[in-house]
């Protein structure tokens, strides 16, 4: 099972962003706990951050023929992007939305996700844990529709 996990802007900067919101983690420390929980459930992750919206959309189309789902954290992007929401359709992987606060409770502009409608699920509000719960819901989903 290989799965891209994404990281959309100012996920690199994690660790000094608002600790109240995203947490104390840096995002290579999120990165190695899902690298951990990746061995338990067999799968293969293929990390990717960039502040750029192009270069996520580049990364989404060269990766998808040889993936089998998209963990996907897309920063402010979840809130306007339609071009990222497209290359996510377009990939035609199985996508889960995570978010280290919880956007439905946040301003109202960040309760809009333009992705969320075609994620299987969007896990928001448990910080570093959200990415974990969300590898092990794509992992299970993924395992459930592979071609035998
Ligand atoms: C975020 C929420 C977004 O609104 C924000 O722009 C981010 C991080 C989150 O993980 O909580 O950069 O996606």
């Amino acid at each position: 099972m290989r799965i891209l996990v994404i990281n959309g802007p100012n996920l690199n900067m994690l660790g000094r962003r608002d600790k109240k919101h995203y947490g104390s983690d840096t995002l290579e420390a999120i990165e190695q706990k899902l690298n951990e929980k990746s061995r338990a459930l067999g799968c293969q992750l293929t990390f990717f951050q960039s502040n750029h919206e192009g270069a996520i959309i580049d990364f989404i189309q060269e990766k998808a023929d040889g993936a089998d789902g998209i963990l996907i954290n897309p920063g402010a992007l979840t809130h306007y992007s339609y071009s990222l929401r497209d290359a996510l359709a377009d990939s035609g992987l199985p996508v889960i939305e995570v978010h280290l606060s919880d956007i439905n409770t946040r301003e109202e502009w960040r309760r809009i996700s333009v992705i969320s409608d075609l994620a299987i699920r969007q896990v928001s509000g448990l910080k570093t844990e959200s990415y974990l719960v969300g590898l092990e819901a794509l992992a299970g989903h993924i395992g459930r529709h592979k071609k035998k």
